[in-house]
């Protein structure tokens, strides 16, 4: 293997391998950060990672180096909860909203989802596509190189397939990376208000036919007082699973419903939201191999609390972080904002939100032998921030830190 691509004199190089803990740190502090670091990179992937000079003997006439300036230099960060394909946005609600209408009324009302489905309707396969590649570059520029992006908007099969679709063809005409996720169960359609069981039947009818072409990996549900039920919930996911998706929820969101339980019972890669979980729902999850994937800016937007991560954390549950980026209840594509409000609202240390937004966030998508950490033979996806240590990162809030992004050991952002 010959050395395409070395960038060396990184200040700190944050690995995100998961290394034994040390004393008084918390569960999720076990990630490997190296002073003084170089990455080696061989195609698409990463050949060798060290510290110190670079051995004169990787370096060939062909190989390019890239001096980090003494900068931090991250696995590239993973956003592992979106519901980036949508028409239109709700700044119509926004006043309502800031005045504390509550989300569920203005849902009930045919507005919140409901409206953002009115507009994903409307658009055409290739509108949706266009805004939603406008919405990956910023995206990229925060330094995010793999985005999870759920259905959910069409809650009819042309729409919800149209939205799919998207999420398939971003793959092929941009840079960063899609994992595909039918949400069919993200609201009851409008059309379907006094038939809430024939429209149980028609998510579950459309399972095989995604199956089969292949545009979607998870499914995911909202339940949620109001939305889905837990018993129908677990009904819907017996059905998902039997086709052989991967399981992700929206959890104890608003209202307690045991999500969190269930996300557990049915071994599912993530739970999301979590800002009702019970202590029950804790117990469950830090015994599972479910993530906690945490969406902060949803709390901040809505006004509503933030989930208890530092207790989480603290009983051994395992925690990702994403934006949720939505037109509704997280409108923002910053995931380094995310980052700063975990820091200075969910009080998380700096090093449990690399590990929260790298490998943690891979293992939520299913990723994690593939990205989410800088090891050997892992693809090269890394960022280079324009800070010297981490803390920087999250304590210079509301700016992107982001100098360089690549993406398969290809510069794709600078
Ligand atoms: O994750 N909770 C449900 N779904 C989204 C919000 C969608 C919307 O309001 O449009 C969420 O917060
Ligand atoms: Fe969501």
């Amino acid at each position: 293997m010959n050395a395409d691509l070395i960038i060396y004199n990184i200040g700190q190089l944050v690995t995100g391998k998961e290394i034994p803990l040390k004393d008084g740190e918390s569960p999720m502090e076990n990630i490997e950060i190296l002073e003084n670091g170089y990455i080696v990179i061989s195609g698409n992937e990463i050949m060798e990672v060290g510290q110190g000079e670079v051995p004169s003997k990787l370096i060939k006439f062909t190989t390019k180096l890239v001096d980090a300036e003494g900068c931090v230099v991250t696995p590239g960060l993973i956003d592992s909860h979106t519901h980036l394909v949508h028409g239109g946005s709700r700044e119509n609600e926004f006043l309502d909203k800031i005045q504390g209408v509550p989300y569920l009324e203005i849902l009930e009302k045919g507005g919140g989802i409901l409206s953002s489905v009115r507009a994903t309707r409307e658009l055409s396969e290739e509108e949706l596509l266009d805004k939603a590649k406008k919405s990956l570059r910023k995206m990229l520029s925060f330094g995010v190189t793999t985005v999870e992006s759920k259905s959910g908007y069409g809650l009819d099969n042309e729409t919800e397939l149209k939205q799919l679709k998207v999420n398939e063809r971003l793959n092929h005409e941009q840079e960063i990376e899609v994992v595909s996720t039918f949400m069919g169960a993200h609201a009851l359609p409008e059309e379907y208000k006094n038939k809430r069981e024939e429209y149980l039947e028609k998510i579950v009818d459309l399972l095989p036919i995604i199956k089969e072409r292949n545009l979607a990996e998870f499914f995911d549900v909202f339940c949620e007082e109001g939305v889905f039920s837990n018993e129908e919930s677990r009904r819907l996911y017996s059905e998902a699973k039997k086709y052989g998706f991967k399981l992700r929820i929206h959890a104890d969101e608003i209202v307690n419903t045991k999500g969190a339980e269930l996300a557990v019972e049915f071994e599912m890669n993530s739970a999301d939201h979590l800002m009702a979980i019970s202590d029950e729902g804790i117990e469950a999850l830090k015994n599972s191999k479910t993530i906690a994937n945490l969406l902060p800016g949803t709390s901040f937007s809505l006004g509503k609390a933030y989930a208890p991560a530092r207790k989480m954390i603290e009983s051994g549950v395992q925690v990702a972080l994403s934006t949720d980026y939505n037109p509704g209840s997280c409108p923002t594509e910053n995931l380094q904002l995310i980052m700063q409000i975990a820091a200075l609202k969910l009080k998380m240390k700096p090093k449990e939100i690399f590990k929260a937004v790298t490998i943690n966030a891979a293992k939520s998508i299913g990723r994690e032998k593939r990205i989410g950490s800088i090891e050997e033979g892992k693809k090269a996806d890394f960022v280079v921030f324009d800070a010297k240590n981490i803390e920087y990162i999250l304590y210079h809030f509301g700016v992107s830190h982001t100098k360089k992004v690549f993406k398969n050991g290809c510069l794709v952002y600078k």
